[in-house]
C-alpha cells in the first residue's frame, strides 16, 4: 500500500464500509507480518487504540502494545486503556508507569518549548527501554492517519510524543494511513471499542503537561486532574459532550486570597476552555448556560483541594489558542 490514497476508496462511513475495510485490512496485515511481532506505543488516544483493536483482531498475541503513564494523563486514561485492551480484548499489553521519572525531570521547568522537549524526549527513551527489553519484534505499529501524510512526511514525530528514533530498525505497519479522522472512528466502533474511546477529543501528546501552566507540581497537577474530571463530568450530563468540541481546564501558576470554612484560603485558579471548531486553526466559544457554569464551580471549588476561584476563558482563536500551554 502507497501513501496516496485512490481516488477511487468510498468514504467509510457505514458499519458495512467499515467492516469491509477492516477484513480487508486484517488479510493485508497477516500478510505482511506472517508469524513474527509487532510492537505498538498504545496512548489511548483514537489512532493508536484503533490500530491495537485491528491488529489484535488480525495477529492477536503476535502484538505487543506498550502504553507508557507519564502521569500527565487526565483522570481514568490508563485505566481505561489496561481495562479495555487488557481485560476486554485480552491483548498482550506493557503498563509502564513513569510518573515519577516525568514529574522528576520537569521539576523546577516551566519555559513550555523546554517541557514539551523533555515529556517527547523521555517518551522515546521509555519506549526504546521496553522495546529492548522484547525479543523477536520485527514490525512497528503506528496510528499515522492520512492527514499526517498530507500534512508531514507521514511519520507523527512533532505532534504526537510517540515520535520515536530514527534508528529503531522496524518495519512499519500502518493500517489507517489512508484514513481521514471519522472512518477513524466508524473503523473503531466496528471494531467495538468503546464509544469513549473512538469519540475522544484530541488530547497533545505532552498530556495535561501543557495544561499545568509553568513548572509543574504534583499538587497543583492533582488539582488540575481532578477538576478537568468535574467538568467533563458536567459536560457529559448535559449533554455537552455531542456539542462543544474541546473542553478542559487550564490551571496557571498564580494563587489568590480566598475564603474557605470561615479561613482565608489561598488557592489556584481553574480556567475552563470550551471551544467549537471544525479544523483547531480557528475556534470559537461555546454558549454554555450560566446554570451550569454555576453548578460547576460550586463543585471544583467544594471538592478539589488547592482550587478557589473558577474562570470562563471567553477567547476565542485568534487570538487565543486552544491550549494555554
Ligand atoms: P492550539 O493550542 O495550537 O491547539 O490552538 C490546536 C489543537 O491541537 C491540539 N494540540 C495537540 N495535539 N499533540 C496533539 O496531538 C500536541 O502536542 C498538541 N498540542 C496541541 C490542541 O489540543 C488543539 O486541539
Amino acid at each position: 500500500m502507497n501513501n496516496v490514497r485512490p481516488e477511487s476508496m468510498a468514504r467509510i462511513t457505514t458499519t458495512e464500509l467499515a467492516n469491509a475495510f477492516i477484513d480487508e485490512q486484517v488479510k493485508e496485515v497477516r500478510e505482511q507480518v506472517g508469524d513474527k511481532k509487532v510492537l505498538l506505543a498504545l496512548s489511548g488516544g483514537v489512532d493508536s487504540s484503533v490500530v491495537a483493536a485491528l491488529l489484535i483482531k488480525a495477529i492477536g498475541k503476535q502484538l505487543v502494545c506498550v502504553h507508557v503513564n507519564h502521569g500527565l494523563m487526565r483522570k481514568g486514561e490508563s485505566e481505561a486503556v489496561i481495562e479495555v485492551f487488557r481485560n476486554q480484548l485480552d491483548a498482550n499489553l506493557i503498563y509502564v508507569d513513569a510518573t515519577d521519572r516525568f514529574l522528576g525531570l520537569l521539576e523546577g521547568v516551566s519555559e513550555p518549548e523546554k517541557k514539551r522537549k523533555i515529556i517527547g524526549g523521555e517518551f522515546i527513551k521509555v519506549f526504546d527501554e521496553e522495546a529492548s527489553k522484547l525479543e523477536g519484534i520485527s514490525f512497528l505499529a503506528q496510528g499515522t492517519i492520512y492527514p499526517d501524510i498530507l500534512e508531514s512526511d507521514g511519520v507523527k514525530a512533532h505532534h504526537n510524543v510517540g515520535g520515536l528514533p530514527e534508528d529503531m530498525q522496524f518495519e512499519l505497519v500502518e493500517p489507517i494511513k489512508l484514513l481521514y479522522k471519522d472512518e477513524v472512528r466508524v473503523v473503531g466502533k466496528a471494531l467495538g471499542l468503546p464509544v469513549s474511546m473512538v469519540d475522544r477529543q484530541p488530547f497533545p501528546g505532552p498530556g495535561l503537561g501543557v495544561r499545568c501552566l509553568g513548572a509543574i507540581t504534583r499538587d497543583r497537577l492533582h488539582a488540575l486532574r481532578e477538576a478537568d474530571a468535574i467538568l467533563r463530568e458536567e459536560f457529559d450530563l448535559a449533554g455537552l459532550n455531542l456539542k462543544v468540541w474541546q473542553y478542559f481546564i487550564a490551571v496557571p501558576d498564580v494563587k489568590s486570597v480566598g475564603v474557605k470554612n470561615d479561613k482565608r484560603y489561598e488557592g489556584w485558579p481553574a480556567i475552563i476552555r470550551a471551544v467549537n471548531t471544525t479544523d483547531a486553526m480557528s475556534a470559537t466559544i461555546e454558549e454554555i448556560p450560566y446554570e451550569l457554569l454555576h453548578k460547576i464551580t460550586a463543585r471544583i471549588t467544594a471538592e478539589v483541594e488547592g482550587i478557589n476561584r473558577v474562570l470562563y476563558d471567553l477567547t476565542p482563536k485568534p487570538v487565543g489558542t486552544i491550549e494555554w500551554e
